[in-house]
């Protein structure tokens, strides 16, 4: 007969939401959010940006916690198996689940990489490697030659980067084979107050940076905040806005991937979900507006002009983060250690998120496999390290890009509107609505359930809407991509549909040997 193995669990309340808290606040906190903001408006960006935190964002953080949790009881913790618990006579929507295994895994994919350029930088910033660099053009070329696009004076091939890459895998790896209490929970323990801490002492050198060039007053931080901060209406006719807006919700919120669901999952039938979902999103906007939103961008404006901020954050994320940031430290005194904060902070957030990209994976070969987790993280390591290579090798073609689309972005919106649907509408809002409170330490405000039935959905709707007016021609026939890339693209195409084959494979093969086992059982 089949023995089930006891599911891992949390320490403590604290520690699933520090590791939820970890999950949301990374690198999507300090150099997304202030590029996203910075190229569509500044403050413009920030009125959707509050309306789908409202709408989207904690009402999918709620049914995430919730659907996490129940699934848990039928010992599932990846969507295959929650969403068949909650459909049972649909012998499909297990399938539907698979994106909730696939997109943290696309993520993972090259979130693991850039993860490691920050480790790399912050090993590069204490031994003085780039802080007499404090051109941008000197900077991009440094960046260029460590990933390996040119060789230059700086850096003769790709060899540093892909030590960094091979010591952030492994150190993921080791993570996640602790486990949920053993791994996770004490890494999200200790990180997450370490990264406040160096988040606050960059925030505040910021904030005091006066006006550094006095020929240029207006290039002050009141000018950076208001930047970010002076609204502008007419943006809302924008359908571009709303769609960065509400899509920078979910990837910063870590919803609609499938990780909070993993999470949850090992929460007992009892614990609170309301208080403490609630909790983590709060943790993590605290993170993006007030520290993510107070180092980049008035830090750029004051050293670049209001001008210049845009085109360098349309420029790209990497830019902003790898480029502008360290040319600005580079002016100041203090240079290597404030090159160490930043890039340390970028770490401490990378990994916390990344170990809950890797967790849906491990969780569903040890849950359905019924394997145990050295295995489980084992067959992960080896095939997420093979699936790495692509993005490592051949970044300058716009494989990241799109791995981000696919994972980050576009299976994002569909997960979460399914997830939507099954708990309002199967579930039945009703029971969700006595799900959600089961052992909850805080009501869920009542008009929650008109927006978790009706606007929610709607709003999702229209999302995608948009988006298949908008984007989707463009995108599939790759108009915008150079045509030395479209091999490139169309091969990571390919290799994302192969991984989703295989993962359907895998669901269907789980789900006959769980059919004998009952069959055993009886
Ligand atoms: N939520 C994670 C981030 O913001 C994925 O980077």
């Amino acid at each position: 007969m089949r023995q089930t193995k006891k599911r891992d669990s949390w320490g403590t309340r604290l520690g699933i939401i520090m590791a939820v808290a970890g999950s949301a606040i990374g690198l999507g906190n300090f150099l997304r959010f202030p590029a996203k903001a910075a190229t569509n408006g500044g403050g413009a960006f920030m009125i959707p940006y509050f309306i789908s935190l409202v709408l989207l964002g904690i009402p999918l953080m709620w049914i995430e916690w919730t659907l996490g949790r129940y699934g848990g009881g039928f010992e599932h913790g990846t969507a295959p198996g929650i969403f068949h618990s909650i459909w049972q006579k649909n012998r499909f929507i297990k399938y539907f689940g698979i994106i909730g295994i696939f997109g943290p895994l696309v993520i993972f994919i090259y979130y693991a990489f850039i993860e490691s350029w920050t480790l790399a930088y912050s090993f590069f910033a204490l031994t003085g490697k780039y802080t007499s660099l404090t051109d941008q053009n000197s900077l991009r070329s440094f960046l260029a030659g460590f990933q390996g696009l040119e060789r230059n004076q700086y850096f003769n091939g790709i060899g540093t980067a892909y030590t960094f890459f091979i010591i952030t895998f492994l150190l993921n790896i080791w993570v996640i084979y602790y486990g949920i209490k053993g791994g996770i929970e004490k890494l999200c323990k200790w990180a997450l107050p370490l990264l406040f801490v160096f988040g606050l002492l960059l925030a505040i050198r910021v904030v005091t940076l006066g006006i550094p060039d006095l020929n240029k007053p207006d290039w002050n931080v009141s000018g950076g905040f208001g930047f970010l901060w002076n609204p502008d209406f007419s943006a809302l006719l924008s359908a571009k806005v709303w769609l960065a807006a509400a899509g920078q919700i979910f990837f910063t919120l870590s919803v609609g991937i499938g990780v909070i669901l993993t999470y949850a999952s090992y929460l007992k039938k009892a614990d609170d979900v309301v208080l403490s979902g609630l909790t983590a999103a709060t943790t993590n906007e605290v993170a993006e507006i007030i520290i993510g939103g107070s180092i980049v961008i008035p830090a750029a404006f004051v050293f670049f002009g209001p001008h210049d901020v845009q085109a360098i954050a349309r420029s790209g994320v990497f830019n902003l983060g790898f480029v502008t940031m360290p040319a600005v430290l580079n002016k100041l005194p203090l240079a290597g250690l404030l090159g160490f904060a930043w890039f340390f902070l970028l770490f401490l957030a990378g990994i916390t998120s990344s170990v809950s990209l890797a967790q849906p994976a491990v969780a569903f070969l040890e849950d359905e496999f019924n394997i145990n987790r050295s295995k489980a993280v084992s067959i992960f390591g080896v095939a997420a390290f093979i699936l790495c290579q692509p993005a490592i090798f051949f970044l300058g073609h716009g494989v990241v890009d799109e791995l981000d689309f696919w994972g980050g972005t576009f299976f994002l919106v569909i997960f979460a509107t399914i997830e939507t649907i099954l708990f309002a509408w199967v579930f039945g809002m009703e029971k969700a609505w006595d799900e959600i409170h089961k052992g909850a330490d805080m009501r869920v405000p009542g008009f929650y359930k008109f927006i978790i039935k009706y606007i929610t959905p709607l709003f999702l709707f229209i999302i995608l809407g948009m988006w298949f007016v908008q984007e989707w021609l463009p995108i599939i026939i790759m108009k915008n991509v150079p045509s030395a890339d479209k091999p490139f693209v169309l091969g990571t195409r390919i290799g994302l549909l192969f991984i989703f084959v295989i993962l359907a494979v895998l669901v269907k093969i789980a789900w006959s040997k769980r059919k004998l086992w009952k069959k055993e059982i009886k």
